[in-house]
């Protein structure tokens, strides 16, 4: 990724409804801490989106919002229900979606699968945000034979294109294999295969590996070690990205990019608003967090990206879980705020170790 780094950056918070407001606010705590460490400044407007929004604003998706966004450095966004995030994404054409899926040493043992299957697992999914099934032509309607409803699955080439280009630049910085997930063998006129095939001849080093998408999640869940980068469709790569909650230990642990071609992105867990927990106090910020650290990357502060890494590290190996983590007898069961406060604790340890290493290498 390009470095944009600079002294001040202006982003829009969203936290919209469910465990939303929770997991951005605990989020923002931990950036503006991180940001004083690094000596930049945060400044972060309020958004609305989803049924908040149209509580407060009579419409889902409020123009004031987009107002908002045009010329931020970047959206932090919760999490909604209903409405408002499709138009979100295709409104700033978001369509390079980053879903990275890296296992955690100290919760190894909460994944679906034995340790050793999912030690030093890292794969990033890239998703096609803003076309496919979620944006076709779609609607009800009724014939002779009843009412029906129909949501079409197209792609233009060059939307897919676009998107392989994205993946391919990312295996090519990775350890370069670039799985293509397909149906091809039922739904022949998506050309997937052919379209990657020919983006790749501008990446020598990066394999491309297409793979049925059926085929791809049961691999996915026999070996997933083996992947690198996987490449998907809208529909498919929100599918295989709830596989990768499964595997680290709890979807509520990762976060995600969603860039437009400027750069520009939003960013967000992949969990939804988890009603049954909502306004408990208990929700697991990290994947909120996790997508944080993707943006802070993303403008070049990989310093404190790195930062928050560490001492997220930190913390879960010393055994502290959220709820959603959580296993009586073995671990400390913390909620939002204590683990808010436990990172913000860790972060100025991790600042003043790299201050002492800093004056010990002036000596
Ligand atoms: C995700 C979510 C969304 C999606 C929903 C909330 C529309 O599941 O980001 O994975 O399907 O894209
Ligand atoms: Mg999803």
């Amino acid at each position: 990724m390009e470095s944009l780094s600079k002294a001040s950056y202006r982003i829009v918070a969203i936290p919209g409804e469910g465990i939303g407001p929770e997991v951005v606010e605990a989020s923002l705590k931990i950036l503006q801490h991180v940001a004083k460490i690094q000596g930049f400044t945060l400044q972060v407007d309020y958004g609305w989106l989803g049924a908040t929004a149209f509580e407060q604003l009579g419409s889902y998706f409020p123009q004031a919002t987009t107002e908002l966004c045009d010329g931020a450095d970047g959206i932090v966004f919760g999490a909604v229900s209903q409405g408002g995030l499709l138009e979100l994404r295709k409104h700033f054409d978001f369509f390079c979606n980053l879903r990275p899926i890296r296992s955690v040493n100290s919760l190894l043992h909460k994944s679906s699968l034995r340790p050793e299957k999912i030690q030093g697992l890292d794969i990033l999914i890239v998703r096609e945000l803003v076309s496919g099934i979620y944006f076709g032509p779609s609607g009800r309607s009724s014939d002779e034979r009843g009412n029906y409803g129909y949501h079409t699955m197209r792609y233009y080439d060059e939307e897919i294109r676009r998107i392989a280009r994205k993946a391919l630049e990312q295996a090519q910085y990775r350890r370069g294999l670039l799985t293509v997930a397909h149906k091809e063998n039922a739904l022949p006129h998506l050309h997937w295969t052919r379209l990657v095939q020919e983006e790749a001849t501008k990446f020598p080093n990066v394999i491309v590996e297409p793979m049925l998408v059926d085929n791809l999640a049961m691999q996915m869940v026999l070996n997933p070690q083996r992947f690198d980068v996987i490449l998907a469709s809208n529909l498919f790569g929100d599918i295989l990205s709830d596989i990768g909650g499964a595997l680290v230990g709890s979807i509520g642990l990762l976060g995600s990019a969603s860039l437009n071609a400027n750069g520009f992105g939003l960013y967000e867990a992949i969990h939804g608003t988890a009603p049954d927990i909502a306004g408990l106090g208990i929700a697991n910020p990290l994947g909120t967090l996790g997508a944080c650290v993707l943006m802070l990357q993303q403008w070049g502060e990989v310093q404190a990206a790195q930062q928050i890494i560490a001492a997220q590290d930190r913390i879960l190996a010393k055994g502290y879980r959220t709820a959603d983590l959580f296993t009586q007898g073995e671990e400390i069961l913390v909620n939002t705020a204590t683990l808010v406060d436990l990172l913000l604790e860790e972060l100025s340890v991790v600042q003043h170790s790299q201050l002492g290493v800093l004056h010990e290498s002036r000596k």
